[in-house]
């Protein structure tokens, strides 16, 4: 089973409020239509989720955030999910929409529903979910990120790939010369402000990637506008981009 994140850079112009980029998706969709392994989609919020989060101050951390910002949150999210969604079936690929209120409890994964979703993913149908505005508990909610998902699908599921789909090539040893480290076994790359993009959202994944790699995984760091990039990966072994090797074989 391969675990794929579809980035809220790749799937949106975060540029620009509320702007999809379809013909990525679309490109995406088809090169994950070549890929002949039961898989998980999880995507990111870009410039919906996000947009609004920032808008309504709304963070990981579990808060009484205002109540209304949590609904055009989610609203926002459900948008998107749906212009993926479309794309998917529109390339003749059956997605299975699981919002993560399906699979979580307060900030805590429920095991049984996500092993339910290798089931899922294995008779053919792709679960496809994203980062969101939970509910948390005593009126208090919180942003759940797609790379978070990642690590909690990754520990239960033990995918044979985890995939992130990203607007850049892979991580970068330095964002000026845009040098690209290939590998990585174990070791933990130094995030200077120079390997952080505008939302500190690379940090976040190389924070998710090394403790999924840590697990015995490996990680993959794409440039999603290079889709074929994916199949590769999955069909020949050929990584183009960033691999975080994992310390054991699972
Ligand atoms: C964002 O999920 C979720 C919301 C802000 C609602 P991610 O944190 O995974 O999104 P990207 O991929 O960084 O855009």
């Amino acid at each position: 089973m391969i675990l794929i994140k579809l980035g809220g850079s790749i799937i949106t112009n975060k540029e620009k409020p509320l702007s999809p980029r379809r013909k990525t998706i679309e490109n995406l969709a088809k090169s994950l239509k070549r890929v002949d392994e039961p898989m998980i989609i999880v995507h990111g919020g870009g410039s919906y989720g996000h947009y609004w989060s920032v808008k309504y101050d709304m963070h990981t951390q579990p808060k009484k955030y205002d109540i209304h910002g949590v609904a055009i949150v989610k609203n926002s999210m459900v948008e998107l999910n749906k212009i993926i969604l479309d794309s998917l079936v529109k390339n003749r690929l059956s997605p299975y929409c699981l919002p993560p209120t399906d699979f979580m409890t307060g900030n805590k994964p429920i095991t049984k529903k996500i092993k339910e979703m290798e089931k899922i993913s294995k008779s053919g149908l792709i679960p496809v979910t994203f980062g969101d505005a939970l509910w948390y508990g005593q009126n208090k909610t919180y942003i759940l990120s797609g790379d978070k998902i990642m690590t909690h699908l990754a520990k239960i599921l033990k995918p044979k790939l985890t995939i992130f789909a990203l607007n850049e090539d892979g991580l970068y040893s330095d964002l000026k010369t845009k040098k690209l480290i290939y590998e990585l076994k174990g070791e933990k790359p130094t995030i200077s402000n120079n390997l952080m993009d505008v939302t500190g959202g690379m940090t976040r994944k190389v924070e998710e990637a090394t403790k999924i790699a840590k697990m015995g995984m490996n990680v993959f760091f794409v440039n999603g506008n290079n889709p074929q990039r994916i199949v590769k990966a999955v069909k020949n072994g050929k990584f183009e981009g960033t691999l975080f090797r994992g310390k054991r074989r699972v």
